[in-house]
């Protein structure tokens, strides 16, 4: 997968802005607040049709502009496609691919994979399960079609159940066939995430230590413990189990909407008893372990976005990390860093593949 050139209109600060990419290593470099960050997220949005950072679309239009809008040219397995997002104020975006829309942005999901590595991924770690399942799901939907498609309609089926659950905690009919159906789809779809992120789980582990030990020198041992309602019995009893409990709270109680991933440093949860520096280099190799558990499953190399490359870990590191990326395990990468020197030192002109881009 080649990212030939991208065009950001009124995109956040950037009012017009093209780019022609080395196929290789590319470095977006420049002082802080110019929008380097910025131009990945761009990358990042025409790739998953969304931003990393916004949850809201709007917040991607240049303020006081009445519309964003991104051109980007791909090449993916030999075929060239052509990517146009257009985004008005107060209106939705409108999404093509050599000139055909889609009917639903989630068709876009896989064409052009990315792994985003940004500062403020530590809440994967030290934030709530939620984002432990958004990095899961991003990871397998990315590669697998179907998968997306349970998670959809597996939330389509939770929200009703719950709204049925409210309804019957203000005193509504009790609708046992109404309950039932929800209770059978909930079980088909669950299951089938749930055993789709305990084997994607499984496959990223090793892939995980491999590159926690080359980017942390100091060897701890680490594993992953998935943690869903699922493991011990069938959902299927457990929606029935405690109806009276999930009524009273208006909440489904079980399934895996409520999974959640342990990282484990030795015995201990990092969660808890992290440091800092160890936190960031379990971060990386997670990132790294996602895009190549992508890159296996496409058959191709992932986008790779690095933000602030060298803020993340300290100089040992950090060129462990920099050998690693320029080597043939990667495909193209998007890094960002306010020093042009730290690059030059790091890369040097070893690959000749790599572009410098000044963002100011
Ligand atoms: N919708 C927007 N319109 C205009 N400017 C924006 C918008 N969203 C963010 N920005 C601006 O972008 C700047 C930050 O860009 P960023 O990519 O984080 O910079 P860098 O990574 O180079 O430090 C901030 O000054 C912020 O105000
Ligand atoms: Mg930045």
């Amino acid at each position: 997968m080649f990212l030939r050139s991208i065009q950001l209109t009124n995109f956040k600060n950037h009012e017009k802005r093209s780019f022609d990419f080395s196929c290789k290593v590319n470095c977006f470099i420049g002082p802080n607040g110019m929008g380097k960050t910025n131009i990945l997220d761009a990358i990042h949005y025409i790739c998953l049709t969304k931003s990393y950072f916004n949850s809201t679309d709007q917040q991607n239009i240049r303020f006081g502009a009445d519309f964003m809008r991104l051109d980007g040219t791909v090449t993916v397995k030999d075929q060239p496609y052509g990517i146009v997002c257009k985004l008005p104020v107060g209106k939705k975006k409108d999404f093509t691919v050599n000139d055909l829309p889609y009917k639903k942005m989630s068709d876009h999901i896989g064409l052009m994979p990315v792994v985003m590595i940004a500062p403020d991924d530590h809440l994967l770690i030290s934030g709530p399960s939620e984002e432990r399942r958004k990095f899961i799901d991003n990871t397998i939907s990315q590669t697998d079609r179907e998968y997306l498609e349970h998670l959809m309609l597996y939330n389509k089926y939770l929200d009703q159940r719950n709204a049925l659950l409210k309804s019957l905690n203000a005193g509504g009919k009790r609708d046992d066939l109404l309950l039932e159906s929800y209770n059978e789809n909930l079980v088909r779809y669950g299951e089938s995430i749930y055993d789709k992120r305990k084997q994607a789980l499984s496959e990223l582990e090793p892939i995980f230590r491999h590159y926690h030990q080359l980017v942390c020198l100091e060897r701890e041992q680490t594993s992953f413990v998935y943690d869903s309602t699922l493991n011990t019995s069938p959902l299927a009893g457990q929606l029935r189990d405690n109806l009276s409990k999930q009524i009273m709270m208006e909440r489904t109680l079980a399934g895996p909407h409520r999974d959640d991933i342990a990282f484990m440093l030795g015995d201990t949860r990092l969660k808890r008893f992290g440091s800092q520096g160890q936190q960031k280099s379990f971060l990386i190799a997670l990132k790294l372990a996602q895009y190549h558990f992508i890159k296996a499953h496409k058959t191709f190399h992932p986008l790779l976005l690095i933000d602030d490359i060298f803020d993340k870990i300290d100089g040992e590191r950090s060129r462990q990390l920099v050998q690693l990326l320029s080597g043939d395990d990667f495909g193209q990468i998007f890094i960002t860093d306010t020093e042009e020197k730290h690059i030059t030192d790091e890369l040097g002109t070893k690959t000749g593949l790599f572009d410098i881009y000044k963002i100011s």
